[in-house]
């Protein structure tokens, strides 16, 4: 079976130096989510640019109501699946909650195991003011670092609800100071959630650095959802700024049943299937 690739599909590695060269040429960066090998895979073969091993797998691998529970050891596992299936992409580990807010030399332990172990080419990191420092020691020995604002689901205790962030002006201001505290501590694109789209357009043009969105509007350099539910195959989250290309749900479901309905029928395997 021959997979079709885009007509701008370009052999070379992603690296971050590429994603900013992207943004200065105008080119739209594409994001999306992976946690093992085989849809990585799927993900590099078709091109996209970034692959993020998210904490979104205590949700969807793990089916955690939150991204609390995630551990360095869950991010390492399924990171290290991913790079095995990443030849093009540029793949960015999510760093777990609490495993770089307690001091910046846990930071950079746990951000050092995450680059060791698994093969990753940078982390990812939630937070404003209160992660700059960090950040900047991060990033000063080599370690590159996305940023994370608006919705950080890491904060979910706080915020109580998934409602969207910076729609107030005090908020909305205090998301801009943050974003360019960040590009000052030396993130090298940050990841815009659940804002205003206005608000995401204000802040990719006061930044240099790329903007990533996922329900931050069509004005950032480049967006990013998470592959399940661009896919289908979640049924039970339907927010707005998701749009599904597929119906993997229904396909995988359909499978199965005739699959069942096949060996209950003795028509599974048939004489060409068995040896
Ligand atoms: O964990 C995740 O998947 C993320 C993306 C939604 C940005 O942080």
């Amino acid at each position: 079976m021959s997979i079709s690739k885009p007509s701008n599909f370009l052999n070379k590695r992603v690296t971050t130096k590429r994603l900013q060269e992207m943004k200065d040429a105008g080119i739209s960066i594409s994001c999306l989510t992976a946690y093992d090998y085989t849809i990585a895979k799927i993900l590099d073969n078709a091109g996209i640019d970034v692959i993020l091993v998210g904490d979104s797998l205590g949700n969807v691998i793990q089916g955690h109501d939150t991204t609390i529970s995630v551990s360095l050891e869950d991010t390492v596992y399924h990171s290290k699946a991913v790079v095995k299936g990443a030849d093009r992409a540029l793949v960015i580990a999510d760093m777990p909650f609490m495993s770089y807010q307690v001091s910046t030399k846990e930071a950079i332990r746990n951000a050092g195991i995450l680059m060791k172990e698994t093969g990753c080419s940078a982390v990812k990191l939630e937070g404003g003011e209160m992660v700059a420092d960090t950040i900047s020691q991060l990033t000063k020995i080599g370690i590159p670092v996305m940023g994370h604002l608006g919705l950080t689901p890491q904060s979910i205790n706080q915020f109580g609800s998934y409602k969207t962030r910076g729609k107030d002006k005090k908020e909305a201001e205090e998301i801009k100071k943050d974003a360019l505290l960040l590009q000052e501590s030396g993130v090298f694109a940050i990841v815009l959630e659940k804002i205003p789209a206005t608000l995401g357009k204000e802040i990719t043009e006061s930044l240099d650095i790329p903007t990533i969105g996922i329900g931050a509007g069509p004005f950032c350099d480049g967006q990013i959802l998470v592959y399940t539910d661009m896919l289908g195959l979640t049924v039970d989250f339907n927010p707005r700024f998701v749009r599904k290309y597929a119906n993997l749900n229904e396909t995988i479901n359909d499978s199965v049943s005739k699959y069942i309905e096949d060996i209950r029928n003795g028509e599974f395997p048939n004489e060409e299937e068995s040896y």
